[in-house]
């Protein structure tokens, strides 16, 4: 009535199956790990806990594009409550090393497109590379 020997090749099979996804990321290894980003400068703190900043971020970029844009309001203050400019690249991209040490680690590894760069340059680190001599 049984056939061993088919039951045990489809049991083998099915666990070859289950398995591969697990195996295949196992494999890919690096590539799955969470983007490390470049540490901005010691000392220094974020607009926001860090925290609240990786969840955040993105509607607080759009409330300080807001209030200089429509209210011409520039400064704010550091989460230790230093003087800061609203500004991508003045202050986020200059403390954070540039957009390819920050914000494109995260991104590219999470696949989200920005069309911020359209417009705003990476100021902060080609003065970087500036004061690195390239
Ligand atoms: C004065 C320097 C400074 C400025 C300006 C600054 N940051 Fe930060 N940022 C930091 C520091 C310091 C940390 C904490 C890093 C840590 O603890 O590893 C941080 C953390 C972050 C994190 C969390 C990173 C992680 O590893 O999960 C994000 C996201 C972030 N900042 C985005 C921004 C954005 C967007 C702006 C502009 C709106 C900005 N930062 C402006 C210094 C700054
Ligand atoms: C710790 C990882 C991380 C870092 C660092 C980071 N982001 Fe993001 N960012 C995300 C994630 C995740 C999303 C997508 C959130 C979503 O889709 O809900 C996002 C979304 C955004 C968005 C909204 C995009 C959209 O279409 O909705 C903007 C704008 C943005 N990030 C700007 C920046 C800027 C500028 C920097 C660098 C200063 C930066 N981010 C750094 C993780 C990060
Ligand atoms: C079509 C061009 C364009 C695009 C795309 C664009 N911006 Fe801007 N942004 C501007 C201009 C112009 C200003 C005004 C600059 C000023 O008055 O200093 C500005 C100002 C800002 C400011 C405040 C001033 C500063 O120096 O940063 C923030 C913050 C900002 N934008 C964030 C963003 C974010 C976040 C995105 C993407 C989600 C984005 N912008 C996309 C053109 C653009």
């Amino acid at each position: 009535m049984y056939d061993a020997g088919k039951i045990l090749a489809g049991l083998a099979i099915f666990v070859v199956l289950v398995a591969t996804p697990f195996w295949w990321n196992a494999a890919r290894g690096a590539d799955t790990a969470p983007p490390r980003i470049e540490k901005p400068p010691a000392g220094t703190s974020c607009v926001l806990p860090p925290d609240q900043m990786r969840h955040e971020h993105m509607r607080l970029l759009i409330e300080w594009r807001e209030e200089v844009v429509r209210q011409d309001l520039r400064t704010t203050r550091d989460a230790a409550g230093r003087p800061l400019r609203k500004s991508l690249s003045e202050s986020c991209l200059a403390c954070h090393g540039g957009r390819e040490k920050s914000c494109d680690r995260c991104h590219d590894w999470l696949d989200v497109r920005v069309y911020c760069w359209d417009c705003h340059s990476d100021m902060g680190a080609r003065r970087a590379a500036v004061a690195g001599g390239r």
